[in-house]
């Protein structure tokens, strides 16, 4: 069967976290999905935005414009024991208030943010006031996506995602086999996570509307390599995307000899670059905001613009320091950047060697 591949990344510093399969045009989806809640002219402008943050030549000239994007993480919990994952050994059990969430919520809103993703560091769906909060975010933006490892939310939340309006929602699999299911995530539920999965598709249809859109994901490690490609054909036009995304090595996150490293990149001429701090705000449990939703923006201090649960002016905070971290990145200098950024982006690279040796 033939399908097209996205590498969703910055093709120009090729930092490939993921590829994207799609049966058909997943953006003509989405513009389907978006358009009729935007219109067409600011539905063009959020992904051209969007799209934008992986430019650097485009940033530099457009380096002021707000974020487009934002997550929000409600708790740092997690009910399944995923191998590759360290949200389940996370000790401090963490809640934001409701209150705080939501505050941090209206000030997206009100600085034009149009895509609000719930759930992607942890499992969103444990949390008490989850729909109290998925409901608030789509009063207030087109695009809001959920993530979730499908173990709780049940058919009736599913209904009730739909019927409110939810546009996207991510189920992460990593297997195409029940055995591998187990051995990765802990728990022998891929079936029954399957039927729910089919069940978003098969509501949708029955209302005739075309969101949410659905996505299955498949992080690629040593226990899984053999079944990427069943995966594929067992996804593949039965939901809107399938990505394959890179392992991040959880124990090995910090490069050894950082600054050689950097010599010899600059001796190569690559510039550093990162779409996160352009495109992405990251509210985490504890009330930090930080510019990615990887484990360095959720633990690293030295990318945390702000705390908006422990700081009584934290939006003029978060705009200063996001407004220094993209004169960092927009001077393409490796000096400039966190030690975080550097130890994030000299992995990425080496990993995309080895991948192309
Ligand atoms: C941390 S989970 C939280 C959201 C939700 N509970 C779920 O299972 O999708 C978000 C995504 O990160 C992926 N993930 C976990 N550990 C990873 C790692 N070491 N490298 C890359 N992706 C990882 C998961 O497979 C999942 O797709």
């Amino acid at each position: 069967m033939g399908y097209s591949i996205v590498v969703a990344s910055n093709t120009k510093s090729k930092l490939a976290h993921l590829t994207k399969i799609c049966e058909e045009d997943y953006e003509k989806k989405l513009q389907n999905v978006l358009e009729r809640r935007m219109g067409a002219e600011e539905f063009k402008k959020y992904r051209n935005e969007y799209m934008s943050s992986y430019d650097p030549e485009l940033q530099i000239s457009r380096k002021f414009l707000p974020v487009n994007t934002i997550t929000l993480n409600l708790s740092d919990k997690c009910n399944f024991k995923c191998k590759m994952c360290d949200v389940p050994s996370l000790s401090q059990k963490q809640n934001i208030e409701t209150k705080s969430a939501e505050e941090y919520l209206e000030f997206a809103s009100e600085i034009g943010v149009k895509c609000c993703i719930i759930g992607s560091g942890s499992e969103v769906t444990l949390s008490h006031n989850w729909k109290e909060i998925v409901a608030k975010s789509l009063e207030l933006f087109p695009d809001v996506v959920l993530f979730t490892n499908g173990s709780i939310i049940s058919l009736k939340d599913i209904e009730w995602l739909s019927d409110l309006g939810l546009a996207r929602i991510f189920f992460s699999l990593d297997s195409a086999y029940k055995e591998t299911f187990e051995i990765i995530r802990g728990y022998n539920l891929l079936e029954q996570i399957e039927k729910k999965i089919h069940h978003v598709v098969s509501y949708r249809e029955s209302k005739n509307r075309p969101s949410p859109l659905v996505r299955v994901s498949f992080v690629k490690q040593e226990v899984n390599s053999s079944e990427q490609e069943v995966f594929i054909q067992k996804w593949l036009g039965k939901v809107d995307s399938i990505e394959l995304q890179d392992l991040i090595d959880l124990d090995n996150m910090f490069v050894d000899n950082i600054d050689n490293e950097i010599d010899y990149l600059k001796e190569k001429n690559v510039k550093p670059w990162c779409h996160y701090p352009f495109a992405y705000s990251c509210l985490w449990s504890n009330g930090a905001v930080s510019p990615c939703c990887t484990p360095y923006g959720r633990d690293m201090l030295d990318i945390t613009y702000t705390n908006v649960q422990s700081i009584r002016d934290w939006k003029s905070q978060l705009e200063s320091n996001q407004k220094i971290l993209r004169q960092k990145f927009t001077s393409q200098d490796w000096d400039q950047l966190p030690s975080t950024c550097k130890h994030c982006l000299v992995k990425q690279i080496k990993n995309r060697l080895h991948q192309e040796d």
